[in-house]
């Protein structure tokens, strides 16, 4: 891990109540990071998860158009709904071109997180955004392979809230991570960026 990527981490490792560091943790990477001389970026990789509807999920997903990959929990209070409406809103920015992208929302919270909750909790946004789960284990594999943190936090009367990293990772048509994507703006900026991409 990076020095850079640790500040990362520590960064949206609190992004989930703070706003503002969601931003932060998007500003301090570059449009494209590497890892030691190899040139290929070090977020994404082989998962093995299910979509809202119950069916696998694999890395195979990724292939054929650029995807925004966010992950999150449904029972976040407000930094993942935020996110998920403007990617909402940046489809349909895009209008008829909304087709030639897709975006996941990966849970971090499988115990309470599965394919129903995701569906039922998916409806509310862009049909577009497909939800993934699975298994604990499945879950913090795919964590891992995009470098996200995550960490349940107890609340009063037996409830838990997470904490997590609330990056949108831009993945290339092959499924190749190119950058953070900043949300923070109007859709039709976001929505001008992604169609380079498209
Ligand atoms: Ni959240």
């Amino acid at each position: 891990m990076s020095s850079r990527t640790k500040i990362i981490a520590l960064f949206a490792a609190f992004a989930c109540g703070a706003l503002i560091l969601v931003v932060a943790a998007t500003a301090l990477l570059p449009s494209r990071q590497q890892t030691g001389g190899s040139g290929i970026a070090a977020v994404g990789g082989p998962f093995k998860l299910v979509d809202q509807d119950g069916k696998p999920a694999t890395e195979a997903l990724l292939k054929g158009k650029p995807s925004l990959v966010f992950f999150g929990f449904t029972h976040c209070p407000d930094v993942c709904p935020t996110a998920l409406f403007e990617m909402s809103e940046i489809f349909n920015a895009l209008g008829p071109d909304a087709s030639k992208l897709q975006a996941f929302f990966i849970t971090v919270d499988p115990e309470r997180d599965t394919p129903e909750a995701m569906k039922a909790y998916l409806s509310s946004f862009s049909p577009q955004l497909r939800g993934l789960t699975g298994t604990p284990e499945q879950v913090d594999a795919v964590k891992r392979a995009y470098r996200v943190y995550s960490r349940k936090v107890p609340l009063d009367g037996g409830d838990y809230t997470m904490d997590h990293t609330a990056v949108i990772y831009l993945m290339d048509k092959s499924g190749t991570f190119l950058a953070p994507f900043n949300a923070k703006r109007t859709p039709a900026d976001a929505a001008g960026e992604l169609r380079r991409y498209l």
